[in-house]
């Protein structure tokens, strides 16, 4: 198995930790003024072609909206599917940065409106380009796979992209062939595929502001008190939470493995802004949400991410009215991104591993 090797220097951290304590949240509404807005992004998604996708992590007020209009919710892969595929002359993209340009890499010919374009992702923050290229450099000899929450020019620099949703077929894919990988941003998504597949992963050490900080010992005590609960883990958990998974996988895969168990009771290691949908495909389950901190600890996101939090029925009433917080990807960069995206989605399909429109 490969040495580990990159470590996000101490600036990045701070940058994270900052953009995190800055990260705004919506004001809070009325009953009325959410109602009035509901109809105003409804009425704007008709005027305007534009169809609404999002993320579960993002404000069930929005999912709904995406129900409701005929729009998608959805994991990262089928967000990008689903956009691809969509007639809409207009995309509005409820979730963060990257998946913003991933839409417009996909999709040049469509406009893309996200609410905010403030909504990052600390991996996407802890893997600058100049810094990753200058690693794929000493390795020439690697294939270069990164994970969708990247930059554009991060994605212009990999041979595949790939989401939690497909990593594993990806990876073993590519071991199968014989492949040495050169593996970035996330390190615990990286370790848990490394260990699945026993391919040769050199690792960028990012890692998920929300999903960084679920405590296996904490878990293991709420088990103790849910003798007959099931626990769902997301892999860009540490590796000793997703040690006591009985299912790990990307936010769909979630859903559907809390769709096929058995238990009463659920617990979760992801943003529990899925809580939404999940709870939708299983009304009679009692869903707990994974632990973050212990006695002593604190926890800076308590398992919700800031940026996702920043999509509200506002600025997406703003976006769709002004046409604000619109994405736009270089051409040459979007020419090279769109290579190692389209490898992925062009393998998912071939491998029935997108759904697109079910939301
Ligand atoms: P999914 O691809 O599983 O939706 O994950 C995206 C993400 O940002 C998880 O934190
Ligand atoms: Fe990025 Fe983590 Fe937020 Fe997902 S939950 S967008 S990985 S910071």
């Amino acid at each position: 198995m490969a040495e580990m090797s990159h470590a996000v220097p101490e600036r990045l951290q701070a940058r994270i930790d900052s953009l995190v304590a800055s990260a705004e949240r919506p004001r809070p509404l009325d009953a009325e003024q959410r109602e009035a807005l509901r109809s105003r992004v409804k009425r704007l998604l008709e005027e305007r072609d534009a169809v609404l996708i999002a993320h579960y992590y993002v404000d069930e007020q929005l999912q709904k909206l995406a129900e409701e209009t005929g729009g998608h919710v959805s994991d990262s892969l089928d967000m990008a599917d689903f956009g691809a595929n969509h007639p809409a002359s207009t995309l509005v993209i409820a979730g963060v940065r990257f998946m913003g340009e991933t839409a417009k890499i996909l999709s040049p010919e469509k406009r893309v409106l996200m609410p905010t374009l403030e909504a990052e992702c600390s991996l996407d923050i802890g893997c600058p380009p100049e810094e990753f290229a200058h690693f794929c450099d000493q390795h020439p000899e690697r294939t270069v796979v990164v994970y969708a929450n990247t930059s554009a020019e991060v994605k212009a620099r990999a041979d595949w992209v790939v989401t939690s949703s497909n990593a594993l077929a990806i990876v073993n894919h590519l071991e199968a062939n014989g492949e040495k990988i050169l593996w970035a941003p996330d390190r615990h998504l990286g370790r848990y595929i490394q260990r699945q597949t026993g391919a040769d992963m050199l690792l960028w050490q990012g890692h998920c502001v929300v999903h960084d900080e679920f405590k296996a010992f904490e878990l293991e005590r709420l088990r103790a008190e849910h003798p007959g609960a099931e626990v769902l883990v997301h892999p860009e958990s540490p590796e000793d939470v997703i040690a006591q998974a009985d299912v790990v996988g990307s936010t769909r895969q979630l859903i559907e493995g809390a769709r096929q168990s058995q238990a009463d009771e659920l617990i979760v290691a992801t943003d529990y802004g899925i809580f939404y949908k999940m709870q939708q495909a299983v009304p009679g389950k009692r869903l707990i949400v994974a632990p973050t901190g212990g006695k002593s600890a604190t926890c800076a996101s308590c398992a919700h991410c800031p940026w996702m939090a920043m999509n509200g029925l506002e600025n997406l009433a703003h976006c769709l009215e002004t046409g604000a917080g619109e994405i736009h990807v270089d051409s040459g960069v979007r020419e090279k991104a769109l290579e190692s995206l389209q490898r992925m989605l062009d393998f998912s399909r071939s491998q029935g591993l997108v759904t697109a429109g079910d939301a």
